[in-house]
């Protein structure tokens, strides 16, 4: 199983693998499998049917990670803490601590650059292991107007390195980077010495993280250009149910094989 520092360590000698998970099941098969599950508050997309992140609470986040925890005995787990449960100091220590006492999550996320450089020194200063998230970040999208790829332009390429270095500075382990464009993503992963795990990033970042309802093909809506499916999750259920249906409907199931 990784740790804090063998994840710090693996930057520029290997590639790290993240993937989110809501529950015990699917951590369960991931387990092992990657060197981090991140207990995301995408949950709220592909879990809970919500149009974004920002209604995922604090209640939410502890069950679903005690849920991924018990599922995954063997893999270093994060959990996003949810908009609005680190607005300052003080909130972002009495919630985060809430998440550290009832889950045995490893780490927590938090969303922000510079801006929220104190929390993540607020958290990190008081034993608890950090992740930044920077570039495009969900919990920002409503007041944003949308979900905008970042990194276009020089200025904003430079504000990402500003943020991930504040991030860093302030004692995160690792950063995740978000929606960004590629020669930007390349940038701000070389100015860190801490990893840089891309998700819309390009290929130049120290690892990458895909939501698994999406990369294993489960949610249709929507697919975005960087998701590369390798199941097609949502069409085999799909059949299957409808195979199942067909078989009870008809009385082909149950047969002799499946009876007492
Ligand atoms: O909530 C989440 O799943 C995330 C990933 C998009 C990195 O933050």
């Amino acid at each position: 199983m990784r740790t804090i520092t063998s994840i710090k360590n693996a930057k520029n000698s290997e590639k790290l693998v993240m993937i989110t998970a809501y529950d015990a099941l699917f951590a369960s098969l991931f387990d092992e499998k990657v060197d981090m599950i991140l207990v995301g508050d995408s949950l709220n997309n592909s879990f809970n049917g919500q149009k974004d992140t920002n209604s995922a609470d604090l209640k939410m986040m502890i069950y679903h990670t005690k849920a991924v925890l018990r599922g995954a005995k063997n893999t270093l787990v994060v959990t996003d803490m949810p908009f609005a449960s680190y607005t300052d100091e003080k909130t972002a220590l009495k919630n985060a601590s809430k998440v550290y006492q009832q889950t045995d999550t490893h780490a927590l996320k938090i969303e922000g650059g510079k801006e929220r450089a104190h929390i993540v020194k607020a958290l990190s200063d008081n034993s608890m292991a950090v992740v930044g998230h920077i570039g495009l970040m969900p919990q920002f999208a409503r007041s944003w107007g949308g979900f905008k790829v970042r990194g276009k332009d020089k200025e904003d390429a430079q504000r990402l390195i500003d943020d991930a270095r504040a991030i860093e500075d302030a004692g995160a382990f690792c950063i995740v980077l978000e929606g960004t464009k590629e020669e930007a993503a390349k940038a701000v992963t070389e100015a860190v010495k801490i990893p840089v795990i891309g998700i819309g990033a390009g290929r130049y970042t120290d690892g990458q993280v895909l939501v698994w309802s999406d990369m294993l093909g489960f949610f249709e809506q929507f697919k975005p250009k960087f998701v590369k499916r390798y199941l097609n999750g949502a069409e085999l259920v799909k059949k299957a149910v409808e195979e199942y249906a067909s078989d009870v409907k008809s009385g082909k199931f149950p047969d002799d094989e499946f009876i007492y």
